[in-house]
């Protein structure tokens, strides 16, 4: 059968040969493409996998295909009738049948997509746009942790989840914690792959800064650790980005001192009752200045009625100690904002990771609630971009944000406090570069319901972004690569030629570090094996 050739991906002219062959193949004989990849994968591991629980066809068995290939999509943009689907979804029980993968796709010839979470903003983990046929790896049944409380550290596999994590370490201790993302279903797997700020941010950087050791499947189907991989590979994979480099299997992680008592706070503004910005303003001046143990971000969302819109700010903090502490740093450096001990809850670490979820403070679920993995916010359509403030954003373009807010009704905007660790961390120590000099991050976020909305919405987030452009980081104007957004530029196929536009958008998520990128992706996977719209590309020859 033709699709059983090796894929020679080195010329255009190749490249077109075999996609022409792909697209006579498919659809009618993915199910021979599936027999041929199981017969590979039983030569290439000694252990069982029962094809009931591990394989996934649209042919075999359509409803289950769907509730597999769903299960944690998240984002609802990319699983619309038009878009296209995998092949067969393989669903790894064992380490080594990722290995196996990695060795029967390359000798198959056929294209995957990695996904351990499934939050990708665009999808790349579970949709390709520039592949035909590709099929899915899912590691959601990879999802062991061991925490180890006397070394200070844990090993976590990929399809973990940081609220299973976050669970297992409170479970072992009181006074741990770990410096990952704020929403409990996202993916060990793919997060830590593009840095990972959360609320413990300020005092202990990123998760990525914070990885000991790591396991990855490289494009030989190698299992390498940190030893055997180098540390230009273990300095790629901790910020670089997922799907580029490897397979991760899991990562190995440095636990952090958490105080047993912790304060969270919301206090709410609307437009009017800050009308002159006062307190937004004091804002921008302070927050990346305050205490490390204050993390203080700003949630804009536009409320009320058609006729009576107005915009909350919602100011949500966590602060490491107690509430009297609190009251002092914030009647010194923020008494604007006018916090009381009436609006502080005090709690320990692994409720303060329900409080800043998502899920409902009024009546918060049971901690039990992170091992179901489950999104707190339900699966929507949704757009986001990020930015860098390095400068106060003037009263004038804040009027100007806001006008544009208020065109829209479920619109969010987040801005996120930088500074304390953030900037004692180099720009070049993991891939990672938004540190010194960085006041917030900007993230806008639009969600929908309904397909017929999606035009619309993504047009109006656009064009909030080209709004602010005067405003934020230039020459790059930086972005957050864990915010994926196929606007900044994408791969369009697997040729080198891609290395041009992918300067442009490399530099925006990665500044000078995407140098150092492309050169490691060029000597680990020179062949462009692990690919996707957004991968580190090679050099060209
Ligand atoms: C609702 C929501 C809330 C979020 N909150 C935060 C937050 O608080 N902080 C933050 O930093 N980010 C946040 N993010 C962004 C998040 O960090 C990224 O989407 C991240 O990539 C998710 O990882 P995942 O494993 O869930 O995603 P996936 O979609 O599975 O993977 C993301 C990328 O990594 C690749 N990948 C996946 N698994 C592996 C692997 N094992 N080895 C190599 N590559 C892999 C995929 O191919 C893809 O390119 C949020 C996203 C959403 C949707
Ligand atoms: C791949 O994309 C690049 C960049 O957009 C383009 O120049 C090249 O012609 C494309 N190659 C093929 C085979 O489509
Ligand atoms: C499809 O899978 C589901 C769940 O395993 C099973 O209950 C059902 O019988 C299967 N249907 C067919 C037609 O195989
Ligand atoms: C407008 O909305 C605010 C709260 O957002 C509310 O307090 C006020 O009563 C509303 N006014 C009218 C006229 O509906
Ligand atoms: C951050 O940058 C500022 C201004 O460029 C500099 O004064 C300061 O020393 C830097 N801080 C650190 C921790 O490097």
């Amino acid at each position: 059968m033709e699709v059983s050739k090796p894929r020679p991906i080195i010329s255009c002219i190749s490249f077109l040969a075999l996609y022409i062959s792909f697209v006579t193949i498919t659809p009618a004989s993915s199910t021979s493409l599936q027999d041929d990849f199981i017969k590979c994968l039983h030569k290439n591991t000694n252990v069982r996998f029962p094809l009931d629980k591990t394989f996934f066809t649209p042919e075999r068995n359509s409803s289950i295909f769907t509730e597999v290939f769903e299960s944690t999509a998240q984002n609802q943009r990319l699983l619309t009738k038009a878009m296209p689907k995998p092949g067969f979804i393989f669903r790894p029980i064992h380490e080594s049948h990722v290995q196996a993968s990695v060795i029967c796709s390359k000798k198959l010839g056929i294209h995957f997509r990695v996904r351990s979470g499934g939050h990708d903003y665009e999808g790349v983990s579970y949709v390709s746009r520039i592949e035909k046929p590709f099929v899915l790896i899912d590691l959601s049944k990879l999802r062991q942790i061991n925490i180890d409380i006397e070394d200070n550290s844990a090993w976590v596999q990929a399809g973990a989840t940081i609220g299973e994590l976050y669970y297992r370490i409170a479970e072992k201790s009181k006074i741990h914690g770990f410096p990952a993302g704020v929403y409990p279903s996202l993916g060990i797997g793919g997060h830590i792959t593009g840095g990972a700020y959360g609320s413990l941010m300020r005092k202990y950087g990123l998760a990525a800064d914070n990885v000991l050791d790591a396991k990855i499947v490289d494009a030989n189907g190698k299992l390498l650790d940190r030893a055997a991989m180098g540390e230009d590979l273990f300095w790629a994979i901790r910020g670089g980005s997922g799907g580029s480099f490897g397979i991760i299997l899991s990562w190995k992680i440095k636990l952090v001192p958490v105080p047993e008592t912790i304060t969270v706070f919301t206090v709410t503004k609307t437009l009017k009752q800050d009308v002159s910005f006062k307190i937004l303003f004091k804002w921008q001046q302070v927050a990346d200045k305050l205490v490390e143990e204050l993390f203080l971000r700003v949630f804009f969302t536009v409320v009320g009625n058609k006729a009576n819109k107005t915009v909350s700010m919602a100011y949500i903090g966590q602060f490491l100690g107690e509430k009297g502490t609190l009251m002092e740093v914030m009647e010194k450096d923020f008494p604007e904002l006018g916090l009381t001990q009436k609006d502080c809850i005090e709690m320990n670490w692994i409720k303060s990771i329900i409080y800043s979820s998502g899920f409902p403070t009024s009546s918060p679920p049971p901690i039990e609630i992170l091992l179901q993995a489950k999104s707190p916010l339900g699966k929507v359509y949704f757009k986001a971009k990020s930015d860098f403030a390095k400068e106060l954003i003037p009263v004038l373009g804040l009027k100007g944000m806001f006008k544009k807010l208020l065109e829209e009704d479920a619109a969010l905007v987040i801005w996120t406090p930088y500074g304390g660790k953030m900037n004692k961390i180099s720009e070049s120590e993991i891939p990672f570069p938004h540190r010194n000099g960085t006041n917030f991050m900007i993230q806008y976020y639009r969600s929908w319901s309904d397909s017929e909305e999606s035009n619309k919405r993504i047009k109006w987030i656009r064009e909030l972004y080209s709004y602010m452009t005067p405003y934020v980081s230039s020459n790059p104007r930086q972005a957050y690569v864990n915010y994926r957004d196929l606007d900044l530029g994408q791969n369009k196929n697997n040729s080198k030629s891609n290395f041009l536009e992918a300067k442009r958008w490399g530099a925006k998520y990665f500044k000078d570090n995407f140098k150092r990128l492309v050169r490691i992706k060029t000597k680990v996977d020179p062949d462009n094996f692990f690919r996707h719209e957004q991968s580190i590309p090679t050099l060209p020859v």
